[in-house]
C-alpha cells in the first residue's frame, strides 16, 4: 500500500460555507483536502485567499496563451491588453497563497512571453525571478510556418528567491548518468567516475600551479593554459586518501574520483528540458486518448513527466499544490500520484468531463503517464466543489419555511 503523507501545513479547513460540495463528482477518500473546484479562478481565488494564505508550496499554471485559436474546450482569443490584465489579476492573487519557500511556474509560448515576464516581475519583484525554462514540446517539423516552433517556455518565480534556492530539490540521477559510474579497482566506497583534476588557468591562483608527484613517483604538470583544481597541500591530502586516480597502471594524468553516493544527492536542474526527458504535447494527447477513448482529445494538455519534474523540484510529499487553469487535470493527477495535496480550479465543463473523471481513474490505479515509473498503486481521493456563496444558496431554497411566526428563515444547507 502507498504511504499517504498528511498535509505538511497546519491543514487549513476548506471554507465549505462558500462552496457547494458535489458528492456525486467526488471520489475515493473524502475530506483529504484535495479539491477540484469548478468556476472562475478570480472569484474562487478571492474566496480561498484567507484560508490558504502562505500554505501552497508550488503553483503551476498553464493559462490560455492568447494565440488566437478556438480550441474545442476553450477559447484562446482575446485582445492583448485584456489577456494581460486578466492573467495578471489571477497571478496577483496567487502570490499570497505561496509559502515562503514556494514558487510559481507559468507555461507560455513566445506570443506573449515577454509581456507576461514584465507583468509578473512587477508582481513578484525582479529579484524573485528564478529562471526561464525551455521545453521542447514537439519533435516533428512544422513545415507550414516560417520557423517550426518546437519549444515553449516555463517562467519560474519564487515567493522569496533565497528561501526557494535553499529549499528546492535536485533532480534524481537518471539511469544514463548512473551508468557512468563503475568500480574497476573495487573501491570499498562504491562505484565512482573520474573527472578532470585541472581547471582553466585564468580562474586559478598562484597556489594551483605546481608539479604534482603521483604515488609511483611520476611527476605531472598541469596541461598548458590549465592549473590544478586544488592547491598543493590539499592535493597531497587527496592523493593520500586515494581520491585521485592515475589510471589503471598508475601512470595516467591525475583525475578526481567522484563517488556515486556523493553524487546521488542529485543534479542541479538545467533550463533546457528535452522531449526525451519530459515528453511532448503528443505524449500527453496519447495518454488522454487512453483515458478518454470516446472523447475529442483535449487540445493543449501537458505531459505528466513535465509536471512531475516541476512538482518534484518545487515540493515534497505532503505539500500543497495549486493549479488555477486546470484543463484536463494533469497537475492534479501528478500531485496525487506523487503524494502531494492539491487544489485545482477550472471554469469549463472539462472540470467534470476531464479533470474529475481523470482523477477518478488515478484513484483507481490508472496506469498511464508517470504511473509505471513511480509504481503507482492507486488510492486516496478528492472532493469536487462548485463556487456558491452561502447567500445565493439560501436564496435558492424555495419555498422558504418559517419558524413558528418568528419570521426567521430556516434552511438546511445542502452538502451535495
Ligand atoms: C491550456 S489549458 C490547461 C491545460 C492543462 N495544463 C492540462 O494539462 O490539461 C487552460 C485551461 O484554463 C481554463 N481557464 C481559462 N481561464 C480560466 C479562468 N479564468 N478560470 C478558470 N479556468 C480558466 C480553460 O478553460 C482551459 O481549460
Amino acid at each position: 500500500m502507498p504511504i499517504h503523507h498528511p498535509l505538511t501545513t497546519c491543514s487549513p479547513r476548506f471554507p465549505l460555507h462558500l462552496f457547494e460540495q458535489c458528492n456525486d463528482l467526488s471520489y475515493g477518500d473524502r475530506g483529504t483536502g484535495n479539491a477540484i473546484i469548478h468556476g472562475e479562478n478570480l472569484t474562487i481565488l478571492k474566496a480561498l485567499s484567507q484560508t490558504y494564505r502562505g500554505q501552497v508550496r508550488c503553483i503551476y499554471i498553464d493559462p490560455p496563451y492568447n494565440n488566437q485559436e478556438n480550441y474545442t474546450h476553450y477559447r484562446d482569443k482575446l485582445d492583448h491588453d485584456t489577456w494581460l490584465e486578466s492573467i495578471s489579476a489571477s497571478i496577483a492573487l496567487l502570490v499570497d497563497f505561496l509559502a515562503d519557500e514556494g514558487s510559481l511556474w507559468v507555461s507560455i509560448d513566445d506570443t506573449e512571453l515577454h509581456y507576461l515576464k514584465v507583468a509578473i516581475d512587477k508582481i513578484f519583484g525582479r529579484q524573485n525571478f528564478v529562471s526561464t525554462i525551455v521545453w521542447e514540446h514537439r519533435t516533428t517539423r512544422e513545415n507550414r510556418k516560417v520557423f517550426s516552433n518546437n519549444h515553449e517556455y516555463i517562467l519560474v518565480y519564487a515567493k522569496d528567491a533565497r528561501a526557494f534556492k535553499a529549499a528546492r530539490n535536485s533532480l534524481g540521477l537518471t539511469l544514463d548518468i548512473q551508468r557512468r559510474y563503475h568500480n574497476p579497482d573495487n573501491d570499498p566506497r562504491g562505484p565512482w567516475q573520474s573527472v578532470s583534476a585541472n581547471v582553466q588557468a585564468g580562474h586559478g591562483t598562484a597556489s594551483q600551479f605546481y608539479e604534482l608527484v603521483s604515488p609511483n613517483g611520476k611527476r605531472h604538470k598541469p596541461p598548458l593554459g590549465r592549473c590544478w583544481v586544488y592547491a598543493k597541500a590539499k592535493m597531497e591530502d587527496e592523493i593520500a586518501h586515494n581520491n585521485i586516480w592515475f589510471g589503471n597502471d598508475g601512470n595516467g594524468a591525475p583525475r578526481i574520483r567522484r563517488f556515486l553516493p556523493e553524487a546521488s544527492t542529485g543534479l542541479t536542474p538545467h533550463t533546457l528540458w528535452t522531449a526525451n526527458e519530459v515528453g511532448t504535447t503528443t505524449t500527453a494527447k496519447k495518454h488522454l486518448l487512453r483515458l478518454f477513448p470516446n472523447d475529442v482529445v483535449f487540445d493543449t494538455p501537458k505531459p505528466e513527466a513535465l509536471l512531475r519534474r516541476i512538482i518534484e523540484i518545487a515540493s515534497n510529499p505532503g505539500d500543497l499544490i495549486l493549479d488555477a487553469f486546470l484543463g484536463s487535470g494533469t497537475t492534479l493527477a501528478v500531485a496525487h500520484k506523487t503524494d502531494r495535496h492539491y487544489i485545482g480550479i477550472e471554469r469549463g465543463p472539462q472540470a467534470v468531463t476531464h479533470a474529475a473523471s481523470r482523477l477518478r481513474q488515478v484513484v483507481d490505479r490508472e496506469s498511464g503517464g508517470i504511473s509505471e515509473e513511480i509504481h503507482w498503486e492507486g488510492g486516496g481521493g478528492f472532493d469536487f466543489y462548485r463556487f456558491q456563496p452561502l447567500a445565493s444558496r439560501l436564496q435558492a431554497i424555495k419555498p422558504a419555511r418559517f419558524n413558528g411566526g418568528t419570521g426567521r428563515k430556516v434552511a438546511r444547507l445542502s452538502t451535495g
